[in-house]
This record gives C-alpha cells, structure tokens and sequence, in this order.
C-alpha cells in the first residue's frame, strides 16, 4: 500500500490522546514531543519554567543566543494563522543556533493533494528534526507523531480546540512570575471556552500545578463540556467569578470554529456582560494581574485601555512565549540526542 495518508477523513474525536498522552515522553521519561500538558508531572513542567527564565533577558538588552541546536533543522508547519506562536518559534530555534524552515502551506504540494504525512516524509528526507506543526483538526500532532522516525520530534503548536501546550506553559511562567505560588490562587478564565484550546491547556497546566481554584466564565452558548475541565467551577456570570480573582484571563470568541452563530452574543451584549473593563477589575483582588493570549479583540472581550494599563501583562506573556518555545526546543534536542 502507498505512503497515503487518510487522517483528513477520519472523524474527528475529542480525545486524540487517550491513553497516550505518554507517547510524548521518550523510554527515559524525558520528553521527547510536545503534545499535550496532560500527563505531564508537576515537576517536569517546573523544570521547563525554569529553563524558560534562563532565556530571558531585559527588552533592550541583546537576546539570550546559544549554538545548542547547531546543526538541528526545525521546520515550521502552521496550517492555521498565527503571529505570536509562529514568529516566536521561528526566533527560537534560530536564537538556538538551528537551521529554521518556514514553510508557506499555501504554495506547498499539499494544496495539490499530498497528504500530510507525504509532506512530513519528504521533509523527514530533507534531514528536519523537529516538526513545529499547528493544524485545525484534532489529532494532527500526535498522529505525525506516530509515524515519524526516532530522531525526530514533533511539537503542538496550537491543535483545532483541543491542546495548545506552549501557550499553556507561557502562561504559566508569566503567573509564576508575578504570584508567590499556584496552591493560593483563584484564576478566572473568561470567554469562549467551549471552542479555546488555550483554556484547556490553561486548565491542564494549572491543575498539574495545584491551583487553588479555577474558574471558567462564558456565555451557556459558549460553555465547555464540563467532562473536558474536572476540576473547574463552569460559571455564567462575569461579576460573580471575577470577585477575589488575582488572575484574570480573557479569551475571544473563536468565530473561525462556530458553524453557526445563532445563540453567541453579539458586541456589545457581550462586552456588557463578558467584557473585562476597570470597573469589575474593581471585583478582583487588588494585586491582579489580566491575561489574554492574543490576538485580542479590543472592546469586546477586553476594554482596550485595560490591556495597556499597568495590571496587564499581555506582552509580557508575549516575551515570555519565545523563552518558552527556546526551552522547549532545547529540551526535545537534547532528549533526541541522549535517547
Ligand atoms: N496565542 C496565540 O496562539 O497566538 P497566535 O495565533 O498569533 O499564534
């Protein structure tokens, strides 16, 4: 039978992980892909908060470079749009000294019928070690995963509404560095839950960490299954979870993921009830802190002067988004190679 990849006609399933959230991990227990926060232990997402912090510098100040991924190619796979996670990989791994492959999906042979695996093959032949891979299907990364050879490493770069895992673990960093420890928390993530993958890979981090508490707020259309969050209060109203929050994290409305918008808020309902603004800021604790992981829709699910203000660490998450993806890349590398 020819290299022919079905994975595009296959139904889509919630749980592309399973029970394999461990294929991530090499024999050694390292990690090896990226994949999901699921599973992974509490102390291996510490140690790559800690790598990250090692990766920063003051903006202004020379960035952190390194030749620790010399002679590695890591090709950039981004079947969705993005700015923040592609322009930051793509910083990594040349800030880590790697040859970087930025492919434009759009010209590529798969807009001709290759399938996406005849595409990681080919790539594969071309001596690619590291597949940074963002798709709209679930189960895209873990799949190529499956079928790429030993030395090669694949990493989640944002996967439908299921699993954003790097963004999971800048968020994290960007907490740490502001709140003493996660077991004292309550962290409120308001916005179209049903449909964020951020949300979930939030949801994943912070439960690994021990949160204290974690609350989801969206509209009843834009509710998640709570199957998908077990240890979450699912709320609907914004002026109730944001009271005593010290994180306040706003998420979009995912328009690209919802068949038809009968039911969602229009602008300014949403704003009205949904919006995080100076005024229920008020609500949550004095020292809290506002996150979204962009991109941002101004003046509607956050008031725009808010996410300038002095609370808000939106760019900071940005900065700490490259850090993360540096730790990541030399961390799988260096997992390949002592494998
Ligand atoms: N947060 C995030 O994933 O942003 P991009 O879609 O711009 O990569």
């Amino acid at each position: 039978m020819p290299v022919t990849d079905l994975f595009e006609s296959k139904p889509h399933h919630d749980q592309p992980y399973g029970d394999d959230a461990n294929l991530q991990l090499s024999r050694s227990g390292g990690l090896r892909h990226l994949l999901t926060l699921r599973g992974l232990s509490r102390q291996m997402l510490s140690d790559l908060l800690d790598l990250s912090a090692e990766f920063l510098s003051p903006l202004g100040d020379a960035a952190v470079r390194t030749d620790t991924l010399a002679g590695k190619t890591v090709a950039n796979l981004f079947f969705e749009p993005s700015t923040r996670t592609r322009a930051s990989f793509d910083l990594a791994a040349k800030r880590l000294g790697a040859d970087v492959l930025n492919l434009d999906v759009n010209t590529s042979s798969r807009k001709k019928g290759e399938s996406i695996l005849d595409m990681i093959y080919t790539l594969q032949a071309m001596q690619v070690d590291v597949f940074v891979v963002r798709d709209a299907s679930a189960g895209v990364p873990a799949y190529i995963a499956r079928h790429v050879k030993d030395h090669v490493s694949i990493l989640n770069a944002g996967e439908s509404d299921v699993s954003h895992p790097t963004q999971g673990i800048l968020d994290l960093l960007t907490i740490r560095q502001h709140k003493k420890s996660f077991e004292n928390l309550t962290v409120v993530i308001v916005g179209d839950i049903a449909h964020s993958r951020v949300a979930r890979s939030a949801a994943q981090g912070l439960s690994i960490m021990g949160v204290g508490e974690l609350r989801l707020v969206s509209p009843k259309s834009l509710a998640p299954n709570s199957d998908d969050f077990p240890r979450a209060r699912i709320m609907h109203r914004l002026d109730e979870g944001i009271r005593g929050a010290d994180v306040v994290m706003a998420l979009r409305i995912q328009r690209e993921r919802i068949g038809n918008l009968d039911g969602i808020p229009g602008i300014d309902e949403y704003f009205a009830n949904y919006g995080v603004s100076h005024e229920r800021m008020k609500m949550a604790a004095p020292d809290a802190i506002v996150m979204h992981p962009g991109p941002m829709n101004r003046g509607i699910e956050i008031e725009s002067s808010l996410a300038d203000s002095p609370c808000s660490v939106i760019t900071q998450q940005v900065t700490n988004g490259l850090a993360v993806r540096m730790a990541i890349l030399s961390t799988v590398c260096h997992n390949l190679d002592t494998r």
